[in-house]
């Protein structure tokens, strides 16, 4: 059929099925279509401009328009558009990539291992993981313990280890074998007069229990982002990661930071790993990485893991795990030009400045009447609307409120994204003090319309 009489919004929905989206209600109300980008803002095909408070999804550490990242792309392309990493293989992208990572890591890395997105990172690492523990003679320390609310992607494993309802109703997961310990949020999940401390205690107890509950020759890592991001911009209560680390070395179980959103600035520091102090024996990295110019994905591991990886292979013959475009020169390059870029520009202090305006900002509206928690570090932040401030409770329905609140940002020109009724904020690390302020400024609009909003439907 002849389609070209079509607009671009009746061809998306004629013929395109979105992620993270409800079909039939696409089906009624049709795509935002994006056309280009500039700085922070992205622009629609009306021409409407809008600050993309998101940074996409939570990745467009340099914004829309970076030339240098284009540049790197566009002479990579001429010189080598494609070649793998497979028997031998190499380029000079990947190699310099692999030893700008290392030396970026925040302990000590032994080799780097790239795939194309952060589930297929996930899934490499729990391959990985499961292939060196075979070849130790550990047959049965298989098992993963992740976190309620975690998200660590959506293939097969890296949605068994996410911990979010949406990722696993209806699609037959989490497999065998993957465990989920409590949501470390203070604010919704801390018993009544329980500190920080305490609440750290009580979740790395439950950590203890399940490990040995399960056996601890059986458990072979747990899994976490240093601040979760998609469950909600959850920031660990004080000491929680140390009493974490404890119970894992106790137990011999590997620790995995999935730094895909932390990574490369966001939280303050190069890594979400140093600003919680986790000292990981397994970094999973992408989005700010590359600036989500080009997918890329990174998966960093110590020595102890690369030692018996590599006798595996030398056993077997081959490591018979990779990806056609893993490592993939061009998105190998950019990243690289998109790290020396942060570096050179301080955009990990700027991030750290800016953080600061926006979480003050935000803390802001901490007393209105439709605000339970404001919360962040960095550049990550999320403002959590609920009913009733004294109880906590949060609406009937959920995500109606913050669903109308991302409905409203956009009409006034901000995207931002609503999960459930906390409203997240993840601007581009180049974002500028008076541009923070504007985001704070239009979320302020946005609020007030809600505000109205539920007024007038009460
Ligand atoms: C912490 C974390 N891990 C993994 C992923 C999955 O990455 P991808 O969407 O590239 O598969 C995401 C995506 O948002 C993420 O936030």
């Amino acid at each position: 059929m002849n389609n070209n009489k079509l607009s671009l919004a009746e061809k998306d929905v004629q013929h395109q099925l979105h992620p993270y989206t409800d079909a039939r209600v696409h089906e009624e109300v049709g795509p935002l279509i994006i056309e280009r980008g500039e700085g922070i803002y992205v622009y629609d095909d009306q021409g409407k401009p809008y600050i993309e408070a998101m940074s996409g999804l939570w990745s467009a550490a340099l914004g829309f328009s970076n030339e240098r990242l284009i540049k790197a792309a566009e002479s990579q392309l001429r010189k080598l558009p494609f070649y793998h990493l497979f028997g031998h293989k190499a380029h000079a992208p990947s190699i310099e990539l692999a030893d700008k990572l290392i030396e970026l890591a925040p302990v000590p890395m032994s080799k780097v291992f790239f795939t194309n997105s952060g589930s297929e990172a996930n899934d490499t690492v729990v391959k990985m993981i499961w292939y060196r523990n075979n070849a130790l003679g550990k047959p049965a320390k298989k098992k993963f313990i992740s976190r309620i609310n975690g998200y660590h992607g959506i293939t097969i494993v890296s949605a068994s280890l996410t911990g979010l309802p949406a990722n696993q109703r209806g699609f037959d997961v989490p497999l065998p074998g993957f465990y989920h310990v409590g949501n470390p949020h203070h604010y919704r999940h801390a018993l009544a007069g329980e500190s920080q401390e305490q609440f750290a205690d009580r979740l790395s107890a439950e950590l203890e229990n399940l490990i040995l509950r399960e056996g601890p020759e059986t458990i072979a890592a747990f899994y976490g982002e240093p601040l979760m991001g998609a469950g909600g911009v959850i920031v660990p209560p004080r000491t929680y990661w140390d009493k974490i680390q404890a119970v894992c070395r106790k137990y011999d179980v590997l620790v995995v930071a999935d730094e895909v959103i932390c990574g490369f600035g966001r939280t303050g520091n190069m890594f979400g790993s140093e600003t919680f102090g986790i000292r990981p024996d397994v970094m999973v990295l992408s989005k700010q990485l590359s600036s989500s110019y080009q997918p890329i994905s990174a998966i960093l591991i110590n020595d102890e893991l690369y030692q018996g990886i590599a006798d595996q292979s030398h056993a077997l013959g081959t490591l018979g795990h990779g990806f056609t475009a893993g490592g993939h020169p061009v998105a190998a390059a950019v990243a690289l030009e998109n790290i020396k870029i942060i570096e050179e520009d301080n955009l990990v202090p700027h991030a750290a400045a800016m953080g600061k305006i926006l979480q003050d900002g935000l803390n802001q509206f901490a007393d209105h009447p439709l605000v339970g928690e404001v919360r962040g570090q960095g550049l990550i932040a999320a403002v959590e609307l609920v009913a009733d401030r004294a109880s906590k409770a949060p609406f009937e329905v959920t995500g109606k409120l913050g669903r109308y609140l991302a409905g409203r940002a956009q009409e006034h020109g901000m995207i931002t994204r609503n999960m459930g009724d906390a409203i997240a904020f993840c601007p581009p690390l180049i974002s500028s003090e008076s541009e923070i302020r504007l985001i704070l400024e239009r979320f302020a609009r946005s609020l007030e319309d809600t505000q109205r909003w539920f007024n007038a439907s009460r």
